[in-house]
């Protein structure tokens, strides 16, 4: 079992991104907890890939503060945390190559390399697949590999941008079931969905987003059977779109 409690709690504080004159996320606090498997819920263009993006450093914030309460360097906690987009991004060569490039631009040796994408194939089914070209699988094939990849560099946090959203429902299945073998392992899972389904068989925690605002931050169950909102009653009730 890996100790990351010194990388998490992430917390998030008055977090506001402008854009254009926009205001499109405004977040006075959030907290990503240890090892809990959390879900960013909200209806098309609530600003759930935005946060996901904020959190993990790729879009800087207008105002607010993002912080792991971690003592590590700002190198490690970044070499500790990946996300996967919803598109995968694969390297155009085989499902073994996918692997090895991204563990050599990680610092990880030849040797090393080798044997950890052999035995993250092994764990993810990809291990029939290792020679195949990534861009000739299926969308379901890829991504399992973008997530076995991220994987692969053994991250404390990982972000997952709708992992699940265009596939059908064997391989939604498939990659549910991924997301709960790296959660038992300790890697702990953020991801983002407008999927009720996803969020209600996999998560701890909501945040629920409408508008660019993050209405609700909640523990499932509770959010599930009382929601505090009136955004999330409605988008429970399936009359919230957009
Ligand atoms: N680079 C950008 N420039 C301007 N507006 C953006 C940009 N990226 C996203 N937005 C807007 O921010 C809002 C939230 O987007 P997004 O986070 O992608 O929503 P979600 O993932 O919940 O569907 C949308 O209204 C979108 O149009
Ligand atoms: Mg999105």
């Amino acid at each position: 079992m890996r100790d990351t409690t010194s990388l998490l709690p992430l917390v998030v504080r008055d977090l506001r991104l402008e854009m254009e004159g926009r205001v499109l996320l405004d977040v006075p606090i959030a907290r990503i907890q240890n090892r809990k498997r959390s879900v960013v819920l909200g209806p098309n263009g609530a600003g759930k890939t935005l946060f996901l993006k904020l959190c993990h450093g790729l879009v800087p914030p207008t105002a607010g503060s993002i912080e792991f309460t971690s003592p590590r360097s700002a190198a490690e906690i970044r070499r500790k945390q990946a996300m996967v987009f919803q598109k995968p991004v694969m390297l155009r060569r085989s499902v073994r190559a996918n692997f090895t490039h991204a563990l050599a631009m990680a610092g990880v040796g030849w040797s090393e390399r080798r044997r950890i994408a052999t035995e993250t194939m092994a764990q993810f089914g990809l291990t029939a697949l290792a020679d195949v070209p990534a861009r000739v699988l299926s969308g379901g094939e890829q991504q399992r590999l973008a997530i076995a990849r991220a994987a692969s560099l053994n991250p404390d946090l990982l972000f997952l941008d709708e992992p699940t959203s265009s596939l059908d429902p064997t391989a939604s299945r498939q990659i549910e079931d991924m997301l709960e073998v790296l959660h038992e392992r300790g890697v702990t899972l953020v991801l983002t969905t407008h999927d009720l389904g996803l969020a209600r068989r996999f998560a701890d925690v909501i945040f629920f987003f409408h508008g660019g605002r993050l209405v609700e931050e909640n523990d499932a169950q509770t959010f599930f059977s009382s929601p505090q909102s009136a955004e999330a009653q409605a988008f429970l009730e399936h009359r919230l779109f957009w």
